[in-house]
């Protein structure tokens, strides 16, 4: 079975049960700002789980592509991926659990659908908790269907729970389908959902009971309320679909990958297979080089850069470059576009923009490498300017602090400064450096977790904390200056954020420190940000500033910090003031006739 094949037969089998074929959207939200990328064939469908009514019906089927890079560290194993695609139908108020279980277990079993053997599959179950009861209606369904009760596991929120964890929006129980490898059981507890590598998740019926609510401003937790029509989500990754219906091990050793990972080789002058470390290179190149190919090719493509979005593209074609160069591809010759073209011609089909946005996409990634190489010229550059100053530490020992910095600013590999460092006979903190980019992981997740089961979405942290920083500068300027302070424009890159602001004058000494010791102070409070979703009139009647001029949907977004700021803003922001660490202005100058621009860091 190719994913071409799978693809037909989901969507031609939802509709022989009366779904119709709605459109994959972009994979990048539209008028979701919290969110970087489309994480799930259920994203672009939220407005109608919450209760819109669907042009198309009740009952719906697509194929989405997606983008989930909470795990992006992860890539290089065998399973995981940053780009995949997702297969899903939806009931919009019409069946319910038995409707949807039934649907799914013919779609698995029938000969002439899957043909996955019955005896194959285990499924899960919600074990209910103080938001909702043990689901014993769905495990009685799949009983009647032949699963033996063994062969169903009762498993908590944390794993049989789907929908937006820390934020706002639909959500529910859910049921999940494992394929068993066959494999002896681990021990005792092993049943379908362990993650011994016996069983593999292969479809998720969800089902949306609540709205879980935004958290209050005084730090109270949001509550789940009971959806005014229960609605059915579903969701089958391709790749991982395919991997098991033609008895591979990795998705990277099916017809998916094959001409991506040929690609890889032919540049590389290498034979997978062959050496474990080169392997996951090669593994990385095809799964980043799909990801940015899907980006750049998408009808609302960004560019590489420092924030948002971009910057995870960034990442994602630097990390490919720097394994393309790890498996001997030399730094003249690219490493993403003749992959791209690959990567192109095979998904060109269902996905048209590909073929259409071809030239962009070359165009991209071609200014991206040379960037990438110039950077890494610069980091070199750089390194070597500290080099009089580490020389001198008798122990030889360059700070991983320092290394961080490297990496964080220049973009520059610890790999990279740790043979730097080696060939003037010095080490690298190590330990430190880890402890230094852990504490930075923590942070994306915390922050650009957006809740999202299965680890997603990268803010781009620095500049989430930047975002955050804005607001309370923004206030502060008014307090101390007057309302007139209006925010002109804004600028923020990973390492700095600059704030334009109409103001006639320049500020004094003391002005500044003022604005300083209020904005230092908000930190020190460790204010909650919570944020609201209303119509703008409702935003201004509460005293939420909004930009003069700017054009903003029909709902916006409130986000609130503590009892200080009120903003409309499309996000997104930290949880907490104090994780923005210490606000330092660097500069005020004039930036045009009546408006005034500051330059402030964060450290
Ligand atoms: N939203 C669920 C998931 O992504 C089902 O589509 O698993």
């Amino acid at each position: 079975m190719t994913a071409d094949e799978l693809r037909s037969k989901y969507i031609e089998f939802f509709k022989t049960k009366g779904h119709a074929q709605i459109q994959g959207k972009s994979l990048i939200p539209e008028n979701d700002p919290t969110v970087l990328f489309t994480t799930a064939g259920m994203h672009p469908l939220v407005p109608y789980l919450l209760g819109q009514e669907h042009p198309a019906g009740k009952r719906l089927v697509d194929f989405q592509k997606c983008i989930r890079t909470g795990d992006i560290d992860a890539v290089g194993d065998p399973s995981h991926l940053t780009f995949f695609e997702m297969l899903g139908n939806w009931s919009l108020g019409d069946y319910f659990k038995e409707g949807a279980i039934k649907m799914s277990f013919e779609f698995l079993t029938s000969q002439e659908w899957l043909g996955i053997p019955a005896e194959k599959l285990g499924v899960t179950v919600f074990a209910g908790d103080e938001n909702a009861c043990r689901d014993e209606e769905s495990a009685e369904v799949w009983k009647s269907l032949g699963i033996k009760p063994e062969r169903i596991a009762y498993r908590p929120k944390e794993d049989n729970w789907w929908g937006p964890a820390g934020t706002t929006g639909p959500c529910g129980p859910d049921s999940e389908m494992f394929y068993d490898f066959g494999k002896e059981p681990c021990g005792p507890g092993c049943g379908p959902g362990c993650s011994c590598g016996k069983w593999l998740e292969i479809w998720n019926d969800v089902f949306m009971q609540y709205n879980k609510t935004a958290p209050g401003a005084d730090g109270s937790p949001g509550t789940y309320e009971p959806l005014a029509r229960k609605c059915v989500d579903t969701g089958m990754g391709i790749e991982r679909t395919v991997t098991i219906l033609t008895g591979k091990k990795s998705v990277y050793d099916t017809e998916i990958f094959a001409g991506i990972r040929e690609a890889v080789e032919k540049a590389a002058g290498y034979t997978y297979g062959t050496d474990g470390e080169k392997d996951k290179s090669v593994r990385i190149v095809c799964d980043h080089a799909r990801s940015a190919t899907f980006i750049l090719g998408d009808p609302k493509a960004v560019s590489p850069s420092n924030v948002g979005a971009g910057y995870v593209l960034r990442r994602l074609i630097r990390r490919a470059v720097r394994h393309g160069r790890k498996l001997g591809i030399p730094d003249q010759q690219q490493v993403l576009p003749p992959v791209a073209r690959v990567v192109v011609d095979q998904f060109r089909g269902p996905y048209p923009e590909l073929g259409e946005n071809q030239h962009f996409i070359i165009e991209e990634l071609t200014k991206e490498e040379n960037k990438f190489q110039e950077t890494l010229t610069k980091g070199v550059h750089e390194f070597e300017k500290l080099l009089p100053n580490l020389l001198k530490d008798p122990r030889k020992i360059m700070s991983g602090r320092l290394a961080f910095k490297l990496y964080d600013t220049y973009g520059f590999p610890i790999e990279l400064t740790g043979e730097l460092a080696r060939e003037k006979d010095m080490t690298v903190n190590r330990d430190e450096f880890d402890e230094a980019f852990k504490k930075h992981q923590e942070l994306s997740r915390t922050q650009g977790g957006a809740g999202f089961k299965g680890g997603l979405v990268d803010h781009g942290e620095i500049a989430t904390r930047y975002h955050t920083a804005t607001h309370l500068l923004h206030k502060a300027l008014r307090i101390v200056l007057g309302d007139h302070a209006a925010q002109k424009g804004s600028n923020i890159t990973a390492e700095r954020m600059r704030f334009d602001f109409s103001h006639n004058a320049p500020m004094t000494a003391e002005e500044i420190q003022r604005v300083l010791d209020i904005v230092n102070e908000q930190i020190k409070r460790n204010l909650p940000v919570s944020m609201e979703v209303m119509s703008l009139d409702e935003a201004k009647a509460g005293g939420a500033i909004a930009l003069f001029g700017e054009k903003y949907e029909s709902q916006v977004k409130v986000y609130t910090i503590g009892d200080f700021s009120k903003e409309v803003c499309g996000g997104p922001h930290v949880e907490h003031t104090g994780d923005l660490g210490t606000f330092k202005i660097q500069k005020e100058q004039s930036s045009s006739a009546g408006v005034r621009r500051i330059r402030a860091v964060l450290e």
